[in-house]
């Protein structure tokens, strides 16, 4: 599909909580390389709102510094031409007369009718509000053009909160103005996992529980919690990255085609095989906290919260019953590195008259997600004069090398570009958020009312999470293989 916009029209991107982290270090960034491949049609423009006194000017120089320190090799002469579509309006997320008088400012600047795509990067608390207020100042109907919003994560708290979030937003949007953003769909190779599936004739086939032994998603971080603390406490790792990154990358890997790359198409089968994800048992639900983690800044004494976690899932249907799924996922890990791999059954062996105990590797391929983009096919061969030894090779692709001349673009990048065109695709729907939660929600209840049945465990920082993660998969025969890291492929 072309990037390019089919419409020329007018559009206003309206940021509320412009002057925060996201505004400066992803959003401007994005917009600012997308206008210069050309793809924000002329008349468009960005408007920041939010409560500090700034001049447009500052707002400028604010945004400037975020492109130069976030956004590859600065480019003065683009972003002079750049600079002049963003202006800055005062106004308070929480008073609603406020919006009234942004309204009239964009008004103003506009000119004429033209599209809006709100983006509430804001604190959590303030998605309801906005879009009440928004609504009440006659912000969101679709008469003069139209009317979009993005949502950032977290998209509730639990599921009840997730349901009475969707509930409030469509008071005020129709669900098609709607766009949840998970900035892991915008990925790259989270983009490729269909096309490497559906646009390849070798794949498909093997593809499911015949074929394929158990398929395990890892998200490591090396980092800590940082200065995020406050929020991180009361999310932890659950929340904050299984309820949306993980299940969504685990519906990409197992969805069924859906008939068109239409957002509903997409949308349809992965709401359906999420739905097909059999309730976890606690006793496959590890958690861990690094140590340490409790003196981190606004981190409660005695915290629970877990840093780490390992699930392991089944998916009843046609497709997947019986395979196991193992997702995993923490911070201060050993290494920076997210991966899925599909581990494939051995071979019989009735030829080679392997010595007991020895195996062959089973063929796997990886798809790395971070920090080294590509895939990776691991296949068993003969090594050259013996007469049956065997070692594991492996099929490389990398985008580094295969696509020298390209700069792998930011997850933003893509997901603004998609809503300004009205593409959902790569956006969660009400019903997807929900199924989720519904899957979540009983791990985390669990935890607290059962300590006893899947403890916490503390684990040391630069590691690969507690040992009791390993023995989730030693239970079923199976073991952790190691993803993609700055080196490229470990498995
Ligand atoms: C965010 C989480 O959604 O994703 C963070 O809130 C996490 O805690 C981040 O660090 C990871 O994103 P990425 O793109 O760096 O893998």
């Amino acid at each position: 599909m072309s990037n390019e916009i089919p419409q020329a029209e007018a559009t206003t991107i309206v940021i509320f909580g412009a002057t925060g982290d996201l505004t400066q270090r992803k959003l401007i960034p994005a917009l600012f390389h997308n206008r210069k491949k050309g793809r924000l049609w002329d008349r468009t423009r960005i408007v920041g709102v939010a409560r500090r006194d700034w001049s447009d000017d500052f707002f400028r120089e604010h945004l400037r510094e975020g492109v130069r320190r976030y956004g590859g090799p600065f480019d003065e002469k683009a972003w002079a031409e750049f600079a002049p579509r963003i202006r800055y309006v005062r106004g308070d997320l929480e008073v609603p007369e406020d919006y009234h008088e942004v309204d009239r400012r964009l008004r103003e600047i506009e000119g004429k009718p033209a599209n809006r795509l709100y983006y509430l990067a804001t604190a959590p608390e303030f998605y309801g509000p906005a879009c009440d207020y928004l609504a009440a100042a006659n912000m969101t109907a679709e008469t003069e053009g139209w009317r979009r919003i993005i949502i950032e994560k977290p998209f509730g708290h639990d599921l009840a909160s997730a349901v009475a979030l969707n509930h409030r937003v469509h008071q005020s949007f129709r669900e098609h103005q709607v766009y949840r953003i998970d900035h892991y769909l915008g990925k790259e190779t989270a983009q490729n996992i269909l096309f490497l599936r559906f646009a390849n004739t070798l794949f498909e086939p093997v593809w499911n529980r015949r074929y394929i032994s158990n398929i395990q998603i890892t998200v490591a971080e090396d980092v800590d919690v940082g200065t995020r603390g406050g929020y991180y406490d009361q999310a932890g790792v659950v929340r904050d990255m299984f309820q949306n990154h993980l299940l969504q990358l685990l519906s990409l890997v197992t969805m069924e085609p859906p008939a068109s790359l239409d957002a509903n198409a997409v949308r349809n089968e992965k709401a359906k095989v999420l739905g097909n994800i059999r309730a976890i048992r606690l006793e496959d639900a590890v958690r861990g906290q690094y140590e340490g983690y409790r003196e981190a800044a606004r981190v409660a004494p005695d915290s629970q919260t877990p840093t780490y976690a390992a699930l392991k899932l089944y998916i009843d249907n046609w497709r997947w019953q019986g395979v196991p799924f193992y997702l995993r996922s923490g911070k201060a890990m050993a290494a920076r590195g997210s991966s899925i791999i599909v581990e494939f059954q051995a071979p019989p062996d009735v030829m080679f008259g392997l010595a007991r105990n020895q195996s062959f590797t089973p063929n796997m391929l990886s798809i790395c997600i971070q920090p080294e983009e590509g895939v990776h096919l691991r296949f068993e061969t003969k090594v050259p004069d013996t007469i049956a030894e065997s070692r594991s090779a492996n099929m490389d692709f990398s985008y580094r090398k295969a696509f020298p001349d390209i700069v792998l673009p930011d997850a933003y990048e893509r997901l603004l570009l998609d809503a300004i065109k009205g593409d959902a695709s790569l956006f969660a729907r009400a019903d997807g958020i929900e199924i989720a939660w519904r899957l979540i929600d009983p791990i985390l209840a669990g935890w607290e009312e059962h300590p006893e049945r899947s403890p916490l465990h503390i684990y040391p920082r630069k590691s690969w999470g507690p040992a009791a993660a390993d023995e989730l998969l030693a239970r079923d025969d199976h073991e952790w293989r190691l993803g993609c890291g700055e080196d490229g492929c470990w498995i």
